[in-house]
C-alpha cells in the first residue's frame, strides 16, 4: 500500500526524502511525489507516475525543491487513476498532505467542500483533507488538524506540512500503520521502519487517534482530545532493518534463498531443549477446551493455512476452518469461547485480517497471532503472538514469509496434539526430527536452481497454466499457482486433480502447459489417472514427484524429483521448486519480479 515519509531536521530534505522513498519501493506503488518547504515558507512538489529515481532527475537532484522540512509518498492507488493530479502530496493554500488508506466519508465532505468554494483538482478521497484544514484553521496548525481529523472516518495515516510552520510536521494514525523516529536535531514520521531505516533505529509506533507534532528538536504525542501521550521509543535491530540484495538480482531471489537459514530460527525458537515450546499465559487451558479452530488470513497465508489444515486435524483431531479474512468479516462464522481463531499475517498489517479479528474477539474466541513484523497491529491485537523469525520480506511475493508462517502452524498443530494427548512421545519426536530436516532439503531443491531454471527458459506456456493436486499437494498447488501469476502475469489455476474433471478441463487443449505436483504416495495411483486424463486431452504435463517414486515420470512428459518427506511438511519443501519456477519465468519475461504491477506488500485497506 502506499507509502509514507516525513521529515524535519538539519538537512537537504530532499535527500533524505527520496532515499526514504527508494527503501519504501518495495511496498508497490504507481506513482510517487514529494513537497518540501523553502526558507520563504513556499510549498514545492514534484510528482511522478514513473519510479523514484525519476522524482531525483524532475527535481534536479532535490535543487528546486530546497528547504529541511518535506513529506514524500509513494501510491498505490485505490480512488481515482494512477496519474499525476492523483499522485501526492495534496496542497490547498497553506497545506501539503500525504495519505495512506481510505477516507469513506469523502464524498459527502467534498460537497460540502465544494459549496464553500474549494475546487478539487484530483479524483482522490485524500484531496478533502488540505481543504478541510485550511476550512478548520483560525487558531494554530495543531488545532486545525484536530478538528480536521474527528470529521474524517475510515483508516488513515496522515503527514500533513503547514507554511505557518516551517520546521513542523503532524502526523495523524487511525487503523493504518504509522511510526515516529527520534534522529539528532531530526525527526521523522513514516509508514513503516525501513523508510528511516538509514537514519535512526530509535522509533515509536503510533496508536489509534494519536497525532505526533514533529519538530526537529522533539516530538510531541497528542490524544485525538489534545491531552499529551507518553510514547515508549524502541530501538529496533539493525537486522529487522536491513533491506540489502546482498549481491542477489532481485530481494525475491535473495528471500527463496534465505528460508533455509530462517526456517531453522523459527524453528528453534519453538523448539527448546529439543521440546516445543509455545507460552502464552492461558494459552494450555484454551487448548485443552476449544472444540474448533479458525485459521484467517489472506493471499500466500491464506495458502499457509490451507496447507497447515492438514497437521492440525491430522494430529490434534480438531477441525479447523481456513478462512479467507475479507469473506468471514462478512459472514457469520459460528465463534464461541470454544474456538481458536489464528491470523496468520506476514506484515501484521492486512486490513482484512484485522477486521476478521475484530469479529472474532467481539464474539469471544481465543486469538492467536502467527506474524513476522514486530508490534504490527495484528500481533498487538491477540491473546498471544507466535513470531516467524523470517526477517524483513521486501520482494511483493512473499517466500520466507510464507514458509516460516507454515513452520509455526506446523509446530504449533503438533503443540496441541501433544497438550491433549492425542500424539505419542515417540511419534512427536519422529515429526520434530523430520522438520528438523526441512532447511537441509530446502536447500538440496535450491540446488536445482539450474535445472529449473532452464524449465523455466524452454516451457512454452499458451493462454495458461494447471497445476493439479491432491490433499497437501493441492495446498502446494494453489500456492504455486499464485506466485506465477502474480509475478510473470501468466494466467494460471490451480485445481484439487479430482475436480479438474467437473468442468475445467474442457480448458485443456493441445499443448496446454499442466503442473502436476505428485509428491503424495498414498494418492499416487489417483495422480496417475489424472495426469492420463489431461494428455489424452493433450496437455503437456511437467510432474514433481519425491525422490524414489518411479511411477510418475513414465506417464509425465517431464519428471523432477524432490526430496522425500512426511506428507504434511512437504509444502514447506516442494514450494522452493515453484517459487524458482515462477521466478526464472518472470525474469525471463522481463518482469518487474520485486514490485508486480498492481501489488502492494502490505494491503492496509480493505
Ligand atoms: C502473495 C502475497 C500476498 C500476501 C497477502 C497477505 O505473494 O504476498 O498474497 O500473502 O496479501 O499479506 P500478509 O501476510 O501481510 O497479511
Amino acid at each position: 500500500m502506499c507509502g509514507i515519509i516525513g521529515y524535519t531536521g538539519k538537512n537537504k530534505a530532499s535527500t533524505v526524502l527520496f532515499d526514504s522513498l527508494l527503501n519504501l519501493e518495495y511496498r508497490g506503488y504507481d506513482s510517487a511525489g514529494v513537497a518540501v518547504i523553502d526558507d520563504n515558507k513556499n510549498i514545492n512538489t514534484v510528482k511522478t507516475v514513473n519510479r523514484v529515481q525519476s522524482l531525483i532527475q524532475l527535481s534536479e537532484n532535490g535543487e528546486k525543491i530546497q528547504g529541511k522540512t518535506g513529506i514524500g509518498h509513494t501510491r498505490w492507488a485505490t480512488h481515482g487513476s494512477p496519474d499525476i493530479k492523483n499522485a501526492h502530496p495534496h496542497l490547498s493554500e497553506k497545506f501539503a498532505v500525504v495519505h495512506n488508506g481510505i477516507i469513506e466519508n469523502y464524498s459527502l465532505i467534498k460537497k460540502e467542500l465544494i459549496k464553500d468554494g474549494f475546487v478539487f483538482k484530483s479524483e482522490t478521497d485524500t484531496e478533502v483533507v488540505p481543504f478541510l484544514l485550511e476550512k478548520n484553521y483560525k487558531v494554530s496548525f495543531l488545532e486545525s488538524v484536530i478538528k480536521t481529523v474527528q470529521k474524517l472516518s475510515g483508516s488513515f495515516a496522515l503527514v500533513i506540512l503547514c507554511k505557518d510552520e516551517p520546521d513542523t510536521l503532524i502526523a495523524v494514525k487511525k487503523f493504518s500503520p504509522l511510526i515516529i523516529g527520534f534522529g539528532e536535531n531530526e525527526n521523522f514520521a513514516a509508514s513503516d521502519i525501513t523508510a528511516v531505516s538509514n537514519y535512526t533505529q530509535k522509533i515509536a509506533y503510533l496508536d489509534d487517534g494519536e497525532i505526533a507534532v514533529i519538530k526537529p528538536d522533539g516530538i510531541k504525542v497528542y490524544s485525538i482530545e489534545g491531552k499529551l501521550v507518553c510514547k515508549e521509543i524502541k530501538t529496533v535491530s539493525r537486522e529487522s532493518l536491513s533491506i540489502d540484495k546482498n549481491g542477489y538480482e532481485h530481494f525475491m531471489l535473495k528471500e527463496i534463498y534465505e528460508q533455509p537459514q530462517a526456517f531453522t530460527k523459527t524453528a528453534e525458537h519453538y523448539l527448546k531443549k529439543g521440546d516445543l515450546s509455545f507460552e502464552a499465559s492461558g494459552l494450555d487451558e484454551v487448548i485443552r477446551k476449544i472444540e474448533k479452530i479458525h485459521i484467517v488470513a489472506c493471499g500466500s497465508a491464506y495458502h499457509a493455512g490451507l496447507a497447515a489444515k492438514f497437521a492440525f486435524e491430522e494430529l490434534s483431531g480438531i477441525e479447523v476452518n481456513v478462512e479467507i479474512a475479507s469473506e468471514y468479516r462478512y459472514s457469520f462464522p459460528f465463534i464461541s469461547d470454544k474456538t481458536l481463531v489464528i491470523a496468520v499475517s506476514q506484515s501484521g498489517e492486512t486490513a482484512d485480517t484485522i477486521a476478521a479479528l475484530k469479529l472474532a474477539k467481539e464474539k469471544g474466541a481465543y486469538t492467536v497471532a502467527v506474524v513476522n513484523v514486530k508490534n504490527s497491529t495484528i500481533s498487538r491485537m491477540c491473546d498471544s503472538v507466535f513470531y516467524t523469525l523470517a526477517g524483513s520480506e521486501i520482494a511483493v511475493a512473499t517466500t520466507k514469509g510464507y514458509t516460516t508462517q507454515l513452520c509455526v502452524l506446523s509446530l504449533f498443530a503438533l503443540y496441541i496434539a501433544r497438550k491433549r494427548n492425542r500424539i505419542e512421545t515417540q511419534q512427536l519426536h519422529k515429526f520434530i526430527e523430520e522438520i528438523k530436516y526441512v532447511p537441509l532439503k530446502m536447500t538440496e531443491v535450491l540446488y536445482m536452481a539450474e535445472d529449473i531454471k532452464n524449465l523455466a527458459y524452454k516451457t512454452v506456456i499458451n493462454s495458461s497454466v494447471f497445476f493439479i493436486g491432491r490433499n497437501t499437494d493441492y495446498a502446494i498447488s494453489q500456492e504455486a499457482s499464485l506466485k506465477l501469476k502474480e509475478i510473470s502475469y501468466i494466467h494460471s489455476e490451480s485445481y484439487a486433480a479430482g475436480e479438474l474433471k467437473h468442468g475445467t478441463i474442457s480448458l485443456i487443449e493441445e499443448g496446454t502447459t499442466v503442473f502436476a505436483v505428485c509428491c503424495n504416495k498414498d494418492l499416487e495411483d489417483k495422480m496417475i489417472s489424472n495426469i492420463k486424463e489431461v494428455r489424452a486431452r493433450g496437455a503437456f504435463v511437467i510432474s514433481v514427484a519425491q525422490v524414489g517414486d518411479k511411477n510418475i515420470g513414465g506417464i509425465s512428459d517431464k519428471i523432477f524429483y524432490l526430496p522425500r518427506t512426511n506428507r504434511l511438511f512437504s509444502p514447506l519443501i516442494h514450494i522452493v521448486f515453484f517459487q524458482l519456477l515462477s521466478y526464472y519465468i518472470a525474469l525471463k519475461k522481463d518482469c518487474d519480479i520485486d514490485k508486480p504491477r498492481n501489488l502492494a506488500k502490505s494491503v492496509t485497506v480493505e
